[in-house]
């Protein structure tokens, strides 16, 4: 146990930890040990490889505030967030598919009238989005709640831009009686994720863009189901392929089908030209 050399130093980290209570713990603590020492092993980390890691660890703590949140963006762009976000959700055969929450969610959204707007700026074209939600076994779900939130035309959502209204672009809406939902938003645009520190130098270090492909984020709760926390993404987008944090999901690629009738617009209390998307959320209960 006392002599550390190459070859034995592993497992005498290994059975440092021998005496660990929580049986979990040690079993994530031991399989970290073995892959990251595998890891330095298979790359020979060189001292200066070892201090440049410790030096991007420290200021990617330095970025976190109660604002930003620079750890998870890590995650976010070296797949984990969404590789934890699918080993979490693999039994929710026909549920609706979920992908990542990022950091921009609001708590407090408004609730809504069924068909109302979310633009509080009026800025973007409009976007009627609508459909059902329903149960694994087709049952529509009455009261289900959508809480919905995307950018602005420009990109950035309400609490990283000062000239948008406070909870632009966010609401909560209810399924009526029969399961249906709608509500009125923009057509999303792509957009950068934060990149102004340590995550985007890595990002351009690795030649990869910041981009994430137009969406729009839904959080959808009903009592006795499985909450699904999903986008629905723009067709079309050219970052489909290449989500800066690994998002996207065949499943949840829809189709904005534009319309530029202002007779059909009226209907909807938009103006043309605009978007219609329909889908519909389905979502497990949870006893099955
Ligand atoms: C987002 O879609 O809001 C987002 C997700 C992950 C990282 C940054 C932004
Ligand atoms: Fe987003």
């Amino acid at each position: 146990m006392s002599n550390n050399t190459e070859e034995q130093i592993t497992q005498n980290v290994l059975e440092s930890m021998a005496n660990t209570p929580n049986p979990r713990l040690k079993q994530v603590m031991t399989s970290l040990i073995s892959h990251l020492h595998a890891f330095i092993r298979e790359v020979e980390l060189t001292q200066e490889e070892w201090a440049l890691g410790i030096q991007f660890l420290t200021r990617t703590g330095h970025m976190c505030d109660d604002k930003r949140q620079e750890f998870i963006l890590l995650s976010d762009v070296t797949g984990v967030s969404m590789l934890v976000d699918a080993i979490n959700h693999r039994l929710s055969e026909g549920a609706t598919e979920s992908t990542v929450f990022g950091p921009f969610y609001r708590e407090g959204a408004p609730e809504l009238p069924m068909g109302a707007t979310i633009s509080k700026d009026g800025r973007g074209e409009p976007a009627v989005v609508m459909g059902r939600v329903l149960s694994t076994d087709g049952t529509p779900i009455a009261g289900a709640l959508l809480d919905v939130w995307e950018t602005d035309e420009n990109g950035m959502y309400e609490q990283q831009d000062p000239e948008q209204p406070d909870m632009n672009l966010r609401g909560k809406f209810r399924t009526d009686s029969e399961g249906n939902y709608c509500f009125v938003g923009i057509k999303p645009v792509s957009y950068s994720i934060p990149n102004d520190g340590p995550v985007g130098q890595l990002l351009r270090s690795l030649g990869r863009h910041p981009f994430r492909p137009a969406h729009i984020h839904l959080l959808i709760t009903a009592p006795g189901f499985i909450p699904v926390t999903t986008h629905l993404f723009v067709k079309g987008d050219k970052y489909l392929d290449s989500d800066a944090v690994f998002g996207t999901k065949d499943s949840l690629v829809v189709d904005f089908v534009r319309h530029e009738s202002q007779a059909e617009a009226e209907r909807y209390h938009v103006t043309a030209p605009f978007y219609i998307v329909n889908y519909d959320f389905v979502l497990k209960p949870r006893e099955a």
